[in-house]
């Protein structure tokens, strides 16, 4: 398997003694976050604050292949950041295409990377740029096509310094932002967000007298996020 540039931002790390230590818990979780890390798993310093662990991205994706419109068969991933969710979607094989948009080009380059390993880059149609103009510019009007997956970014750790985080001050796009704009390029949205997130902010979102769909996602029995499965997924018949 291919070294990741030399003296960038890519890191291949093989060793603890390599490893920064200011991320040392990452390094006893690499292998519950990336069953296949020894196999050569690219990552940047930061992507490890913010990967979907691998079991939780696997959950996702058939949570939202179960429960998706049939008819619906485009899925964006729409902040791809080194693949974690956009690896497990087309993995799950629900999708005719998986889009996976990342703004940051070193995330992207180990989101490919690490699709190999996994055998599905050739199955991703991977974007550089920013999500928010980029998916406007390619899915106008395909609105009855799309399901749409956003990990965005918390705004750092201190998120979990509180009981509940007010999503109104997310960094940089609070839950209002995200919801507007998404809403208008897909009515099957899902959002990934802190498990501690305000739900009183989310059930805003409710539409007159129907539920909202939130589901907690744990690795051994403590919550790590929670996703909003805002419009027409169906929870019901499974
Ligand atoms: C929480 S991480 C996503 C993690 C991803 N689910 C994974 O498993 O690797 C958020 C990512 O969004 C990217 N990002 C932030 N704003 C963006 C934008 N406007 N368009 C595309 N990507 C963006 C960041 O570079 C970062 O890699």
């Amino acid at each position: 398997m291919e070294a990741p540039p030399e003296d960038g931002p890519i890191h291949q790390w093989t060793s603890q003694d390599e490893f920064p230590a200011r991320l040392k818990k990452y390094w006893w979780q690499r292998q519950s976050i990336w069953d296949r890390y020894d196999q050569g798993i690219w990552m940047t310093e930061d992507a490890w604050f913010g990967v979907t662990p691998e079991p939780i991205a696997n959950k996702i994706a058939a949570h939202v292949a179960e429960s998706a419109p049939k008819e619906k068969n485009i899925l964006i991933d729409a902040f791809a950041g080194v693949g974690g969710n956009a690896i497990a979607f087309a993995r799950q094989g629900r999708w005719d295409q998986v889009f996976a948009f990342e703004k940051d080009p070193d995330a992207l380059k180990c989101a490919r990377h690490n699709a190999e390993i996994y055998g599905v880059d050739k199955k991703i149609v991977w974007v550089k740029g920013d999500c928010l103009s980029e998916i406007s510019r390619r899915f106008n009007g395909q609105k009855d096509n799309i399901v749409l997956f956003a990990s965005p970014p918390w705004g750092g750790v201190e998120y979990g310094d509180e009981d509940v985080f007010d999503l109104s001050k997310m960094e940089p796009y609070s839950l209002e932002f995200l919801y507007e704009k998404f809403n208008k390029y897909s009515s099957s949205t899902i959002l990934y967000l802190p498990r501690n997130s305000d739900l009183n902010q989310i059930a805003k979102y409710a539409p007159e007298s129907k539920k909202l769909e939130v589901a907690h996602y744990c690795i051994r029995g403590a919550s790590k996020a929670l996703c909003v499965y805002f419009g027409d997924f169906d929870f019901e018949s499974e």
